[in-house]
């Protein structure tokens, strides 16, 4: 299958089935996107897809041919994502980690449609990404910085 990831294309020997994560993941060895839940629930696998943010874990490979993927291991050269990236750093949002792709590809997702949004427009687009750590707080403000608010 032919794919495109971060603007290189790629040709991966799979079923049309796999989910795009175990791809990124085990045959491209591209470890950013994390594995949380498998089911769509947690966000840790978020990447885009055109530009969007999509669930990796539940995206078939075969959905993504002829579309744009973008993974986190491309945000420092996206000028949203190096921004939100910016941000993330200077208010030291991570705690342990885990989510915190899924969390930046989100909030990157967010900006990108919405360059300056309210708090109650963060926390419906970062919704569906679950922090155990509980970073939420930081998370928002970091999206807020990234905005320029
Ligand atoms: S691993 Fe995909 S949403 Fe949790
Ligand atoms: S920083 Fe630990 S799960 Fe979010």
């Amino acid at each position: 299958m032919d794919i495109e990831i971060n603007g290189r294309p790629q040709s991966v020997d799979v079923q049309p089935e796999t989910p795009l994560l175990w791809v990124l993941r085990d045959v491209l060895h591209m470890t950013g996107t994390k594995f949380g839940c498998g089911m769509a629930l947690c966000g840790a696998c978020t990447v885009h897809v055109d530009g969007a943010p999509v669930r990796a874990c539940i995206t078939p490979v075969s959905s993504v041919a002829g579309h744009k993927v973008t993974t986190i291991e491309a945000m420092a050269d996206d000028p949203v994502g190096r921004r939100v990236q910016a941000a993330w750093l200077e208010l030291g949002v991570p705690q342990c980690g885990y989510c915190q792709a899924g969390q930046i590809m989100s909030a990157t997702g967010l900006l990108r449609q919405n360059a300056k949004p309210s708090d109650a427009e963060i926390d419906q687009a970062m919704g569906g990404n679950i922090c155990r750590c509980g970073t939420y707080t930081r998370i928002r403000a970091a999206i807020r910085k990234a905005a320029g608010q």
